[in-house]
């Protein structure tokens, strides 16, 4: 009962908000291929743990747990403000409270650019050296796959933006491996390949810019060149 009357709000928020970018935002219709491979965000979380001995693990948003209980480590902590981990909150609140650091931080909470810009830069604050943090969702292949406000069950968000700026930074090397809808994964380390774009504003990035120049503004690549880099 409580859940039909969710779902129906919910059918009933992603017609207002089809509506609200019928009139209001960007159109584009062309789709991407990706050509992603096989491996899950769980393969490449697990290589990371186990190449570099990793003690701790971080995750942001976990909802059903799919990922969080399969990590193998000695210390996990989940954050979730309303299903699975083990600290109930938001991420803000976590890291409001938080006094640890972290070896390895897996970024899937809220998928909007703000948020998704304000969990990394937290993130890269309790982050050990040679530590690493990994994103999912950052490769949508349409428009309506990232759209914000959300218009559809299958979604993901505008991270996309929050890892462009990210290539822009001084002190992390940023990347994204074409798997699972697109990891990015974030090093703290002197930026060896800076994205040069100009002074504009990275929440107004234009999905048609993506489309466009997604393998240079992302740093693409493949499954099996990350694992050298990781
Ligand atoms: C895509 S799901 C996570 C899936 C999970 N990591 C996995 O790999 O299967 C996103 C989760 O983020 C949570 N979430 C939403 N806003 C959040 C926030 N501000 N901080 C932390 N988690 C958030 C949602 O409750 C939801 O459970």
């Amino acid at each position: 009962m409580f859940k039909n009357k969710f779902e129906e709000n919910r059918k009933l928020n992603f017609l207002i908000n089809k509506i609200y970018h019928l009139i209001f935002s960007e159109k584009f219709s062309k789709k991407i291929n990706f050509n992603l491979d096989k491996k899950h965000r769980l393969d490449l979380i697990k290589y990371a743990i186990i190449k570099n001995n990793y003690k701790n693990y971080l995750e942001i948003g976990c909802h059903n747990n799919e990922v969080f209980d399969k990590i193998e480590i000695e210390k996990k902590i989940g954050v979730d403000p309303i299903s699975g981990g083990n600290f109930r909150g938001t991420s803000d609140q976590f890291f409001a409270k938080n006094k640890l650091q972290f070896d390895c931080i897996f970024i899937d909470g809220l998928h909007e650019y703000d948020q998704v810009k304000k969990d990394i830069l937290n993130s890269i604050k309790i982050l050990n050296k040679n530590g690493i943090i990994i994103l999912h969702d950052c490769l949508p292949s349409t428009i309506n796959h990232q759209r914000v406000p959300r218009t559809r069950y299958v979604w993901n968000g505008d991270v996309w933006k929050a890892i462009v700026e990210a290539r822009t930074w001084q002190n992390v090397n940023t990347y994204t491996v074409l798997s699972d809808q697109g990891l990015g994964v974030i090093k703290k380390e002197k930026n060896s390949n800076i994205l040069n774009i100009g002074n504009l504003s990275f929440k107004k990035l234009k999905y048609k810019f993506f489309y466009e120049n997604y393998s240079k503004i992302m740093r693409t690549m493949s499954y099996e060149q990350i694992l050298e880099i990781i």
